[in-house]
């Protein structure tokens, strides 16, 4: 079965047309402005997927990028050929260095699945922060934002490529389950129909603030100030070694 972040990697950036990376950027601009307490610029974008959030932090910011998909970091680098990537698993990469920001954004987060892998994940994040660094997590949705069985429908065209994505969200304890159909129509190409199923952990404000603390961060959930209303943003300072 294709995997969005494998063979499909190439539609991502299609399928997410609508996505205003700029915009958001100056949001998380923002954020690191008010919570940084550190002097430094270094930042690791975790789960940067193509690359589009580093194409405009890299112009102040000091980046590396991490993803654990090979394809969607090709397509990182060839955006931002002057940056560092490394692939690995957001729950268990060593670097040897700590940064002065981490971000994880667009629900990537919901990727480890389960609370003990979200503790894991958090404490590698604080384990590659300073003293004073902010981490910077867009979450998926919880159990109750969440709805299950309605339909979705993402459709992109232009005159060389035709992408409609269909789905009916579904769900089994806290993972959400989303079984992707994609139609796929390309000049000089037979119609595809690929089928990618995503799973994400569903996970609750309080209990992530509460992992966040595990892992000696300050945290906090804004909802005012977030990059997307429904979600919210979970900030992070750590607090000391
Ligand atoms: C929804 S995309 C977000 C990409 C990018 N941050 C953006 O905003 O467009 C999720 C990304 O998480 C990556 N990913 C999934 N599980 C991961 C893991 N365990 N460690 C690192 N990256 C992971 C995928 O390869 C994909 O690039």
């Amino acid at each position: 079965m294709p995997q969005m972040y494998g063979e499909l990697a190439k539609y991502y950036d299609l399928i997410y047309y609508w996505k205003n990376y700029k915009e958001e950027n100056e949001k998380i601009k923002e954020i690191i402005r008010k919570y940084k307490k550190t002097k430094g610029n270094s930042l690791l974008e975790v789960a940067c997927g193509t690359g589009r959030h580093l194409e405009y932090l890299k112009k102040e910011f000091e980046c590396t990028g991490l993803d654990l998909n090979e394809e969607m970091l090709k397509l990182a680098r060839k955006r931002n050929p002057e940056i560092k990537f490394v692939r690995a698993d957001m729950m268990k990469f060593r670097l040897d260095k700590k940064f002065d920001v981490i971000t994880c954004l667009f629900s990537s987060i919901g990727y480890v699945r389960t609370y003990k892998n979200l503790e894991k994940t958090l404490k590698n994040f604080s384990n590659h922060l300073k003293v004073g660094g902010v981490v910077i997590i867009e979450p998926w949705l919880s159990k109750s934002t969440y709805t299950k069985y309605s339909p979705h429908l993402t459709v992109y065209q232009d005159k060389d490529i035709k992408i409609a994505r269909a789905s009916i969200s579904d769900a089994k304890d806290n993972i959400s389950i989303m079984k992707m159909h994609y139609l796929i129509a390309e000049r000089r190409k037979q119609v595809k129909h690929f089928v990618s199923i995503e799973k994400l952990g569903m996970f609750e404000i309080s209990k992530t603030l509460q992992l966040m603390k595990k892992a000696g961060l300050d945290a906090k959930f804004l909802k005012k100030n977030s990059l997307d209303m429904e979600r919210g943003i979970f900030v992070g300072v750590k607090k000391s070694e």
